[in-house]
């Protein structure tokens, strides 16, 4: 099989039905296995490998394209500790289902006694992992249990307007979220160096790291206003109402993904 964006189109996404949840347009998933098959491609993974994926969430955006890349002979263990509300109906119209273990369990302990995968990875997900001491643990046990680690996540940094319009969005979820259930998800992207050094901490070994840009736009920082109108306090309220009406003025304009950073590391 020749792996080529072309091919992952035509094999993979173009089965994959469009989602009809506005604002976002209907190939938002699309666009974003798009990027996550483009990230990938600075991943050390070869057909037949077995692979882990660390927060694979309920829309199984990364798990699509590492389940076609590993190819028939390969295997990918998907786990997350909470979202899978579209996985089976995703990844079963994707028609990969079948090179796919998913689990549900918190991955600061993974079930598995000895080192059993080829490749651990987490893709955008270091933003779900609370604070730092979760990240050091989650790559810890991402480090046990597999020869190489790849981490990629978004980078706070933006390089045109389009991407500001997103980090501006962005970076108001954190606060909306504490505000609304007294726990931070969607935390601040950390910087390269950050990533580096909290896998440094876990016991990890830099291997080789980049930055890249996706070129696509991203439309998953959007969070409703209805959302932020729910807020309890009075003032947090009207202090994130406001931002998020300075936010979305930028954002209806249109926004991108920013650079993303990535990282090999080994034990
Ligand atoms: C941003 S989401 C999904 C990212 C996905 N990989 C992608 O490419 O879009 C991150 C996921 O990590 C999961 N998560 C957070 N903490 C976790 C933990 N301790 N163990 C396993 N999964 C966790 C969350 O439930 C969430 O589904």
């Amino acid at each position: 099989m020749f792996i080529n964006e072309e091919n992952f189109k035509k094999d993979v996404l173009s089965k994959i039905p469009l989602r009809n949840e506005p604002p976002l347009p209907e190939d938002w998933l699309h666009i974003e296995m798009l990027e996550r098959f483009r990230i990938l491609r600075f991943a050390p993974i070869r057909e037949g490998m077995n692979v882990l994926e660390v927060g694979c969430g309920a829309h199984a955006i990364t798990t699509v394209p590492l389940a076609y890349l590993v190819g028939e002979t390969g295997r990918v263990v998907a786990v997350d500790i909470s979202r899978w509300h579209f996985f089976e109906e995703i990844t079963s119209s994707a028609g990969l289902r079948h090179r796919i273990i998913p689990l549900k369990v918190d991955a600061r302990e993974l079930p598995f006694p000895f080192k059993s995968f080829d490749l651990a990875v987490l893709i955008h997900g270091v933003r779900s992992l609370k604070n730092e001491e979760t990240m050091i643990k989650v790559f810890a046990e991402m480090f046990r249990v597999s020869e190489k680690v790849f981490i990629a996540e978004t980078l706070p940094i933006s390089k045109n307007q389009a991407q500001e319009a997103h980090l501006r969005m962005y970076n108001l979820r954190e606060e909306i979220f504490e505000a609304l259930f007294g726990e931070k998800d969607d935390l601040h992207y950390l910087p390269l160096e950050r990533l580096k050094g909290l896998l440094e901490e876990a016991g990890g070994r830099i291997i080789e790291s980049g930055v890249f840009e996706p070129n696509l736009p991203h439309y998953l920082a959007y969070i409703p206003r209805d959302y932020v109108a729910q807020i309890a306090d009075k003032r947090k309220r009207a202090e994130l109402l406001e931002k998020w009406d300075k936010a979305y003025e930028k954002w209806k304009k249109g926004a991108e993904h920013p650079p993303v950073g990535w990282i090999i590391a080994g034990k």
